[in-house]
């Protein structure tokens, strides 16, 4: 019987050697030291044994027993230990890893240009409005004393959305919108987004303009000059030539185009003016009294100047780029240089 158990002592002890994890183990613990279990089964044998033998032989199968219970608990330990070692290296993390970057934005030109304009005229004292895209006929043409017949209403110019409704081609319909809201004096700036049916190198159907407007009692056309002047200066620099050239606007009398010095040959000549020296920035003029009479506003008592700009354009002279189209296409390695 001894040799029985020293048998089974050791098969028990290879078996626990090999066993890898906790299950395994508490299996083997069941298959030994269970209630059915080998070693509990030899100890029902000492009851065949004779009175002399049976102390000496129940010895033996408790220090077997014993032996498996010291075994089973430092394999536990063992396991135990080797598995949270797996787990640890699997969960493991790399604090001195570069963080990962989240890419940063930057704002559009577009969205700079309007920004710089809007603080510049809001340091002057010029309140922002909006109006919507979708407009009137009324205030996008008539109230703007453009005639029924006048060819920017043509279908070749305007996109139609249904009738006397249409997207806005510049943004001078705000000021028909905030002249009937409130009496003088007016003081605002409309920037936003405007439709023509055009689309080259300098030209998109979609584009973006900053309306501006001033009526009070005694304004004239030397503060319309005044302040564009400054304007200009703030924009582009101090030093920089600006010009008033007469022109023609159905809402202004009389009306002007403003020009800068060429920003790229200063005034010398070249490719982008044309070899004239100037170029166009803006139109202005003073509000026409017919278009008081559409608002309801007394021509005797008010006068006024508006003025609109193309932002594309400044945008364009401001950062030398030379396509519009540059600036819709949303290509990053251009947008990122802003
Ligand atoms: N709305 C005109 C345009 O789009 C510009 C303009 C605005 C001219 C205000 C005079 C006064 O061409």
């Amino acid at each position: 019987m001894k040799e029985q158990l020293e048998a089974l002592l050791n098969d028990a002890l290879a078996e626990f050697a090999k066993a890898s994890t906790e299950a395994e183990l508490q299996d083997l613990r069941v298959k030994y030291l269970g209630k059915k279990g080998l070693v509990t089964t030899s100890m029902k044998g000492l009851g065949a044994l004779s009175p002399e033998e049976r102390p000496a032989m129940g010895q033996v199968v408790n220090t077997v027993k014993a032996k498996l219970e010291e075994v089973l608990e430092t394999r536990g330990a063992e396991v135990r230990e080797a598995s949270k070692a797996v787990r640890l290296a699997a969960e493991k993390v790399d604090v001195t890893l570069p963080g990962r970057r989240r890419p940063l934005g930057s704002k559009h030109p577009i969205t700079l240009v309007t920004e710089e304009i809007c603080s510049i005229f809001g340091a002057l004292g010029f309140a922002v409005a909006e109006g919507p895209e979708v407009e009137h006929d009324f205030y996008n043409f008539e109230a703007l004393n453009f005639p029924k017949d006048h060819p920017a209403r043509d279908m070749q110019d305007t996109f139609f959305v249904g009738d006397n409704v249409l997207l806005r081609t510049h943004t001078s319909p705000v000021q028909i919108r905030t002249m009937l809201k409130q009496q003088p004096p007016v003081r605002i700036i409309a920037p936003g987004t405007v439709y023509r049916c055009d689309s080259d190198a300098t030209h998109s159907p979609m584009f973006h303009q900053i309306e501006g407007l001033m009526v009070d009692k005694g304004i004239t056309f030397g503060d319309l000059k005044g302040i564009l002047t400054l304007f200009i200066n703030q924009l582009f620099g101090k030093d920089i030539g600006v010009r008033l050239r007469p022109s023609f606007f159905p809402f202004t009398e009389p009306s002007a185009e403003v020009d800068i010095a060429c920003v790229i040959c200063r005034g010398k000549g070249c490719r982008v003016c044309k070899e004239t020296g100037w170029l166009e920035i803006l139109g202005a003029g003073m509000v026409d009294p017919a278009v008081y009479g559409h608002v309801g506003y007394d021509a005797e008592q008010y006068t006024g100047f508006a003025f609109g700009m193309g932002i594309e354009r400044i945008a364009m002279l401001k950062y030398g780029i030379a396509d519009m189209r540059l600036l819709f296409e949303n290509d990053l390695r251009f947008l990122k240089q802003f």
